[in-house]
């Protein structure tokens, strides 16, 4: 598959400063558990789980419905507290919301409204960030997702891979050293997604941020990350966590017909369809 445009970043000045050579885990889940109490019921979306990521990694976490995916991300960004365990993000304890993570949702969340430039700039504004600052920032992701000329145009002008770029720009404006991705594919045809999943991978290779994406799809996840994370049924729980050992340089065509790959997808596979009976 062939490669959209935009410009290649200067890989050093895009990384995120504070993690640059660290050699701290990015985020540090530990023995976490969340229990949601409502007046019909108790669930136990989450159990037990236990997870590190380093600076800089990509980790794809996979599991059936309703196990605590979200769940798991909004831990991270201290949109929700755990019921017990611990959670850090970038070596500090997640107390409260965090401003230092993009956030990615599965519908790109737009405002009709609002153009392209003005949408991505939403995130600078409510970062109060000066604003010659910001439009060079938005020029420069503009360009970086291949969205170039189509600065003015209004979200129903766009195609949904397009629009998910837009929201992914808007996740990239204060380089977060951390990005959560919940799903962002999931409202694409295939062959639309392949090409976002092509684009994410060379958009993290040039600006290093820890990512964490949940996905349905097996492909996705072993094409894009370092290691996926399949989780069990709810109660969620790290059922597996299977390393990846692809190339960092992934051509797309090449990785799918890669013994690795094979092995890998195999492997999950057969995780999630024992989740599933366990259903
Ligand atoms: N605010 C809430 N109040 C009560 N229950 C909740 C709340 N948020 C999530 N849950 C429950 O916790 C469990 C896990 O939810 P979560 O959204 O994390 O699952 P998921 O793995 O992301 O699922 P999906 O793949 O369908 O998106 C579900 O049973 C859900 O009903
Ligand atoms: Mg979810």
């Amino acid at each position: 598959m062939t490669r959209m445009t935009g410009g290649s970043m200067t890989s050093e000045a895009e990384r995120p400063a504070n993690l640059r050579g660290a050699g701290m885990p990015a985020v540090d889940i530990s023995d976490v558990a969340v229990r949601f109490r409502t007046k019909k019921r108790d669930v136990t979306a989450l159990e037990n789980v236990s997870l590190r990521v380093d600076a800089e990694e990509f980790v794809a976490i996979v599991g059936p419905s309703g196990c605590g995916k979200s769940t798991l991300l909004k831990l991270v960004s201290g949109l929700l507290r755990p019921s017990s365990g611990d959670v850090r993000l970038l070596d500090e304890a997640v107390t409260a919301p965090r401003r230092d993570v993009g956030y990615v949702f599965q519908r790109a969340a737009l405002l009709e409204w609002r153009s392209v430039r003005r949408n991505i700039a939403l995130q600078a504004e409510m970062r109060r960030m000066p604003s010659a600052q910001a439009a060079a920032r938005v020029d420069e992701l503009i360009g970086m997702t291949g969205l170039r000329g189509f600065e003015d145009a209004y979200p129903h002008e766009l195609s949904g891979g397009m629009q998910q770029r837009v929201s992914l720009c808007r996740a990239l404006l204060h380089r977060p050293p951390v990005l959560l991705m919940d799903e962002p594919f999931g409202a694409l045809d295939a062959l639309t997604r392949e090409h976002m999943n092509v684009e994410l991978r060379r958009i993290r290779q040039e600006t290093r941020t820890t990512v964490l994406l949940v996905t349905h799809s097996i492909a996705e996840a072993v094409y894009l990350a370092d290691r996926v994370v399949v989780m069990t049924a709810r109660p969620g729980t790290v059922a597996e966590i299977i390393d990846v050992n692809l190339p960092q340089e992934r051509d797309y065509a090449e990785t799918l017909v890669h013994p690795e790959f094979a092995r890998a997808s195999g492997r999950i596979r057969e995780l999630l369809g024992a989740a599933d009976a366990a259903e």
